[in-house]
């Protein structure tokens, strides 16, 4: 029987009932022919919600399936059972503790759903723990058996993986997120049995999720940058304990705007199809954050890959996933040396403003048209929103101003809106932007004192960058819009 749904990404997710999807840094497993989602939502106190869809794309929410005021049970190991902090009057924890990743493996000799996760306190993250929490059903009530630090490491983003033989494994990032360590579980998945390998030790990474296919196991994470999306990288090894591969990139430069959650194997007719689920964390406001469903492919036993799709069909009846797309021909403009992001805002007066802000996908102010203008590869830079030019501000003489002119944007083409895009000569990445009648350069950051919510955009001479300064104020990345 055909089972054919169409996920577009890059759009809000709504479940059946026409509420937003909570379940980031979530987990999926498949059971009586549905798959159920679990995990974070946010909203009125920490918990770990549960969505149920027969089709991948329709999802109905079974609720939350653990909250900060769960049943609370100890197991035969020493944990903190403290779910909300106890001085929960004290503010500065905010809402309680923090509970992220949640990853739920089904235990086959005891029958239990057994709930691996991130703890920490509410008022920062140094606890650094796991935490356990067992149910007799998938969406049921799990009660919470505590929190720890496993065999006494730090432990904060993390992922399990059950393999063929039943044995289970919880991975997780230890030592201020310097190392990956790879724990295997006892048989009945509540406690940790043995640190069995470290991975990529000093590489910091965060966000693993781990598949075996044809026998080679696969790890993909990010690198750790917050709640800003990096180029995410993949290793493989024929042994989970033993000799990995060197981590290699895949994905774009900020693997298509996500960060690893969960891969999802799907029974294909021939062999396996694998589904990468990424979370799109809007570092303006957490609460909106999206998803990403792309289908991974394989060029060769070792190699993963993963491209960008705005549409993919999935057909659950032969794990067939078709790739769409129609690229938007947008582009964000990524400050290096700011971290903040080119937007064009324009006021109620219509007066236009070009500013540095903070990463948001919600916002039209900061998609931009890089368009061709005339012979020899200048371009035009238009903001979606408003329609206008960015331009240097020369006097109305033509004469120039003083260094660190304003950028404007201007909805007329004068002459000094065409720009060139010039690679670093000294390998580091992002492109300088040189204005074509002043010869100067974009350059964005923060005067002294300034909040840094919105860096200053300006241009000046360019300049040979000093790396003691930190990151090179005139460099960007032209990213393109997913
Ligand atoms: C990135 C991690 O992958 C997320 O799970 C979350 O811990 C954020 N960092 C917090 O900054």
């Amino acid at each position: 029987m055909e089972n054919r749904a169409t996920i577009r990404n890059a759009e809000a997710w709504i479940d059946n009932g026409g509420e937003p999807i909570r379940a980031h840094g979530g987990w999926m497993l498949q059971q009586d022919g549905y798959y159920y989602w679990f995990g974070e939502d946010r909203t009125d106190g920490r918990k770990v919600s549960c969505y149920r869809s027969s089709d991948l794309c329709h999802w109905e929410s079974r609720g939350a399936v653990l909250t900060l005021a769960s049943k609370v049970g100890s197991v035969y190991y020493r944990t903190s059972l403290e779910l909300f902090p106890s001085d929960k009057e004290d503010n500065s924890f905010g809402q309680g503790s923090v509970i992220e990743r949640p990853k739920v493996l089904h235990n086959e000799r005891t029958g239990k759903y057994v709930m691996w996760m991130h703890w920490e306190n509410g008022r920062n993250y140094n606890d650094a723990r796991c935490a356990v929490a067992t149910c007799d059903t998938i969406d049921g009530e799990y009660v919470y058996h505590g929190s720890f630090n496993p065999i006494g490491h730090m432990s904060r983003d993390c992922t399990v993986f059950q393999d063929t033989d039943g044995s289970a494994y919880f991975i997780s990032a230890a030592r201020d997120n310097a190392d990956l360590l790879v724990y295997r579980l006892s048989d009945d998945y509540l406690s940790i049995e043995e640190h069995v390998k470290t991975l990529w030790p000093g590489q910091y990474r965060e966000a693993p999720a781990v598949i075996k296919r044809n026998g080679i196991y696969f790890l993909v994470t990010s690198a750790c940058t917050g709640w800003l999306p990096n180029q995410g990288a993949y290793a493989y090894s024929d042994s989970l304990t033993g000799r990995w591969s060197q981590l290699m990139p895949f994905g774009d430069a900020t693997t298509y705007d996500t960060q690893p959650a969960f891969i999802v194997p799907l029974q294909s007719r021939g062999e396996m199809t694998y589904l990468y689920v990424g979370d799109r964390w809007d570092p303006s406001n957490y609460h909106h954050s999206t998803y990403v469903f792309l289908p991974l492919s394989f060029p060769s036993d070792n190699e993963l890959k993963l491209e960008w799709a705005d549409r993919i069909t999935i057909d659950l009846s032969n794990g067939i996933i078709e790739p769409q797309s129609e690229p938007s021909g947008l582009h964000r403009i990524k400050s290096c040396g700011a971290e903040r992001y080119l937007a064009l805002v324009i006021e109620k007066d219509g007066a236009a403003e070009v500013t540095g802000n903070v990463l948001s996908y919600a916002s039209e102010e900061q998609k931009w048209i890089v368009e061709p203008a005339g012979e020899k590869g200048y371009v035009r830079i238009r903001g979606k929103a408003g329609g206008r030019c960015l331009t240097v501000n020369l006097c109305s003489d033509g004469e120039q101003l003083r260094d660190e002119q304003a950028v404007l944007a201007r909805s007329d083409v004068p002459c000094c809106s065409e720009w060139s895009l010039e690679d670093a000569s000294d390998g580091e990445s992002g492109v300088l932007i040189r204005n074509r009648t002043t010869g100067k350069v974009l350059s964005a950051g923060f005067g002294e004192g300034q909040d840094r919510k919105h860096a200053q955009v300006h241009v000046t001479e360019a300049s040979k960058h000093d790396p003691r300064k930190g990151r090179d104020p005139q460099r960007f990345e032209i990213l393109n819009v997913y």
